[in-house]
């Protein structure tokens, strides 16, 4: 089991450059199987829900490369199964829906299910794909999708703004034959990237990150490949920005899109932090003598409302602010497990399902305590970073599914913090070395 340490009371000084997005990064591994020609994603952050994309990749077929941070796709002709043990694994298995029916004709699932932030439903994907022509199989615990012949394009209203049915429909209907019209799609900007991918590959589509995509059928796979840099990580952004609010101190977050951040830089400079942002980097400036302002009522939503992964940090920065606040999480139920985390440090937290008050406190103390999944574990860091004394942070693999290393980075900016194993870990590894020995 993973650990970290965090010893609070440093400020942050410095510069921090975000990694690429995760969540562009993993359907955009996706998204290369679409293509008839070689693909390269630049910049890719190793995160655990990489590594298992790759073993997926492996697993139906194709023969993806890392070469330090770039990852090689050359043209492959995948095949439809996907392991249930990776497809567990990660929720981003759902993205190779849309890729290996068109590539093999057919797909098998075993169903990703609900996951710690509360039942995560594929119906929308499966919807629309049937819209499209496709036969859907859906059993207890593995969806099968086949096509007879291309899917044809179609017009389609998502029932919410959905983030991976807009991309599985982003993808299935640009190798369709015909025209498709996505009406209610999600606008997330990882949305609009990586339709910025699949055109230089050869797809055809307007609007991606508005309401309203149209997308023009290939009849068949992309002809082309790409050389992409994803867009920067704007949760990892936000994650260094909530960090120095908490911690105090000033720290220059460097290339990355701070208009993806917009709701959060706003809430922060409510919560008494200054900010100036321009147009590839952002300053946040807290002096840790001056309090944090809570009466905070947030709400979180779609693009461009207050992301939901931006939630939890949103918590641990108001944990110590003056006043009540709220936090309500539209799209997930079990957002706030960190709570008990937060209050195992001393925080006045209730979570409610989907709503989460805080009473803010002068101080709080270090404890050890669970990641509960992965922004809940950095909030949980983040808190650490101001509580009195040395705060352990347990199961802390979940942090590592999205962030490749935020000990390191933070304690390049100061802060004592540092990634550790677990006695049973260290009892494992010394006992394997008096065997070998
Ligand atoms: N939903 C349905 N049916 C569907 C699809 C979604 O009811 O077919 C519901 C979900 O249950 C949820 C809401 O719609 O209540 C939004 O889910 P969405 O599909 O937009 O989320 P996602 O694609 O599963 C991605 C990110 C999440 C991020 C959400 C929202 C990836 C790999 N994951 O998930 O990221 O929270 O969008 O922005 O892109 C994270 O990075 O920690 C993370 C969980």
């Amino acid at each position: 089991m993973e650990r970290i340490r965090i010893t609070g009371g440093r400020t942050l000084a410095g510069r921090v450059r975000p990694a690429a997005a995760k969540n562009s990064v993993l359907p955009l591994l996706a998204a290369g199987l679409l293509c008839e020609g070689p693909c390269v994603l630049r910049g890719v952050p190793d995160l655990a829900d990489v590594d298992a994309s790759l073993e997926l990749l492996r697993a139906v077929g194709a023969q993806p490369e890392r070469r330090g941070a770039d990852i090689l796709l050359p043209p492959s002709r995948p095949g439809g199964r996907i392991p249930t043990d990776i497809a567990g694994a990660m929720r981003a298995s759902v993205f190779y829906l849309a890729p290996l029916l068109t590539r093999a004709g057919q797909v098998e699932l075993p169903l990703p299910g609900g996951c710690r932030l509360g039942p995560r439903p594929i119906d929308i994907h499966l919807d629309g794909l049937a819209t499209l022509g496709a036969q859907v199989d859906a059993g207890a615990d593995r969806v099968t999708v086949r096509r007879a012949g291309l899917l044809q394009g179609a017009d389609y209203t998502l029932r919410l703004p959905s983030v991976g049915a807009t991309l599985t429909l982003l993808m299935a209907a640009c190798c369709a034959q015909g025209d498709t019209t996505l009406r209610g799609a999600a606008c997330e900007p990882e949305i609009a990237d990586v339709a910025v991918f699949l055109r230089k590959c050869g797809a055809r589509i307007e609007g991606a990150g508005t309401p309203v995509v149209r997308i023009r059928g290939m009849g068949g796979p992309l002809p082309g490949g790409a050389d992409h840099d994803p867009v920067p990580d704007r949760i990892a952004a936000a994650t260094y920005a909530a960090a120095v609010a908490v911690a105090g101190g000033q720290v220059t977050v460097e290339q990355c899109r701070p208009g993806h951040l917009a709701a959060f830089l706003r809430f922060l400079r409510a919560a008494g932090c200054e900010i100036a942002a321009g147009p590839t980097e952002f300053t946040v400036r807290r002096d840790p003598a001056s309090p944090l302002w809570g009466g905070a009522d947030l709400r979180t939503g779609a693009w461009p409302g207050f992301a939901t992964d931006t939630a939890p940090l949103a918590a641990a920065v108001l944990l110590r602010a003056r006043g009540d606040s709220r936090i309500h999480d539209a799209l997930f139920q079990n957002r706030f497990a960190c709570a008990r985390g937060f209050a195992a440090m001393g925080a006045r937290v209730r979570a409610d399902g989907r709503d989460l008050s805080i009473r803010g406190v002068q101080t709080l103390h270090a404890a050890t305590v669970t990641a509960p999944d992965l922004r809940g574990g950095a909030a949980l860091i983040i808190t650490a970073l101001a509580a009195r004394g040395t705060s352990v942070v347990q199961d802390a693999g979940h942090v590592r599914r999205g962030y490749q290393d935020l000990p390191g980075d933070l304690a390049a900016l100061g802060a004592r913090c540092a990634a550790g194993q677990t006695l049973s870990d260290v009892a494992k590894k010394n006992l394997l070395t008096v065997q070998m020995g």
